[in-house]
């Protein structure tokens, strides 16, 4: 059976690496919305990229919604040293459909209310924290959280602490984090175990198909995690299709939002009833062979 999805992101290279996966994953996965928000590049980028990604994949049949340009507090933080000054490394994209009128925040309101969706949130918090807040009753209709942020053992890559969703909008990572919600939690600790190397992107580019080779182009622009870039957003999608490239432990988590040097900072407690399972190991070698083969069922 089908999962139905929806995608919560900020477009963004790795991101554009998720969507097109899930997209080329429609037998398994029905992606009922996509959603944006400021993050890796301000708000109308990020959405113009996400219009763009759906076009190359032939799917501009997806609903696209942009969500908040800015986080709960603070400034937040922007990303176009790693993701490029337009967000999706200078690689040409034809336009794509123009977002509905309906914030993000509705739509994934609207969309959890109705029961059985599973939230990829591989962005900043903000949509989705803002939705829990409005409407308290849809924690218990979503099926499951599935995101990408934080770090419980090792740096941040924003600061010594903080990851950069986290970093970003840290009051909604909390809101996120302490809903209770089930959740599977790819931080730092696995993400940087999926290393961007040359081989790995020349199979993509061996598709020969549109999306194969753009994406390619994608992550030769791609400077994330120097010296050696990995991709962090795709671990949520590959989960849900293939779980067993992974492996975690239960946890309970919150997120550092007073101490201003450790704002952003993941923290756990390890608890075999917590809601949260935090991902810390990986197949590199079947993650990146899924991915191919997704992006490979593209046509578009
Ligand atoms: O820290 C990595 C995360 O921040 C990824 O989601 C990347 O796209 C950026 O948003
Ligand atoms: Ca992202």
């Amino acid at each position: 059976m089908r999962r139905s999805i929806l995608i919560d992101c900020d477009p963004g290279l790795d991101d554009a690496a998720a969507i097109l996966t899930a997209l080329g994953a429609a037998d398994r996965l029905s992606l009922g919305a996509v959603t944006t928000v400021a993050g890796n590049v301000d708000l109308d980028a990020v959405t113009r990229n996400a219009a763009g990604l759906l076009a190359l994949a032939g799917r501009t049949d997806v609903p696209l919604h942009a969500g908040c340009p800015r986080a709960l507090f603070g400034a937040g933080e922007r990303a176009g040293h790693v993701h490029g000054a337009d967000g999706i490394g200078g690689v040409a994209l034809s336009p794509g459909p123009a977002p509905s009128p309906e914030h993000a925040v509705q739509a994934i309101r609207r969309l959890a209310r109705g029961g059985g969706v599973t939230i990829v949130a591989i962005g900043p918090l903000t949509n989705l924290a803002l939705a829990l807040v409005e409407e308290p009753a849809i924690a218990t209709e979503i099926e499951r959280l599935v995101i990408m942020g934080g770090v419980a053992d090792g740096p941040g890559n924003v600061t010594d602490w903080a990851e950069f969703n986290f970093a970003c909008d840290p009051e909604a990572a909390r809101i996120v984090l302490e809903s209770g919600l089930p959740t599977a939690l790819f931080g730092l600790d696995v993400t940087r175990q999926a290393h961007v190397t040359p081989q790995r992107i020349a199979a993509f580019d061996a598709l020969g198909t549109p999306a194969g080779k753009a994406l390619a182009r994608m992550l030769r622009a791609y400077q994330g995690e120097r010296p050696r870039p990995v991709l962090h957003d795709p671990c949520t999608i590959a989960w849900l299709l293939q779980p067993d490239l992974f492996a975690g432990r239960r946890v309970r988590a919150s997120v550092e939002t007073a101490n201003p040097a450790q704002r952003g900072r993941l923290m756990t407690t390890d608890d075999p009833q917590g809601p949260i399972e935090l991902m810390t190991a990986l197949d590199a070698d079947g993650f990146f062979a899924l991915l191919t083969q997704c992006v490979g069922g593209l046509r578009g």
